[in-house]
């Protein structure tokens, strides 16, 4: 991928405040979250109050003020996949990696997070990887993810 700098993110819409939104997402797009260096330059190129820049990247759920594992593990506890079984999902994950919802393991390889849908509740419980769906996931396909992706195995967790 190719990461474009803030000054090159900030071309073309200095001096306007209604870019604010889409300035962010480029932040975020380029470097994954948006530190409150980037915060302070964007509010000043913009013209925009750094509050408000922060109330707007603070509101959001597609921002990230914190930079996230390498690898990101998004548990959907919506409705429909919370009857089936979310819940163990999270147990599994937070478990297995020693975690809460919205850290980073020490090692930098993994974010467990959670969200409230993520639109195809018929295949529940999902859970996404950097951004790809597994459906009907259970705590024993998700434990052997978290393997495949370098995690500590369930039993070496114990032994620690
Ligand atoms: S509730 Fe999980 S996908 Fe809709």
């Amino acid at each position: 991928m190719l990461i474009q700098t803030l000054e090159q993110i900030l071309e073309g819409r200095r001096s306007q405040p209604n870019q604010l939104i889409e300035v962010l997402h480029d932040v975020q797009k380029n470097y994954g979250y948006i530190s409150q260096e980037a915060m302070q330059t964007v509010s000043q190129a913009l013209g925009v109050p750094l509050m408000e820049v922060y109330r707007v990247a603070s509101f959001y759920k597609a921002f990230r003020l914190k930079p996230s594992g390498k690898n990101v593990l998004t548990m959907c506890l919506g409705t429909a996949c919370h009857v089936r079984g979310a819940d163990l999902l999270l147990n599994q994950a937070t478990g297995q990696l020693g975690v809460k919802p919205g850290e980073v393991t020490s090692d930098g390889l993994f974010s467990v997070e959670h969200v409230n849908c993520v639109g195809t509740c018929a295949l529940g419980p999902i859970v996404t990887e950097n951004g790809t769906y597994h459906h009907r996931m259970t705590p024993g396909k998700l434990r052997k993810l978290i393997e495949t992706l370098g995690g500590q195995k369930a039993e070496d967790k114990e032994n620690v």
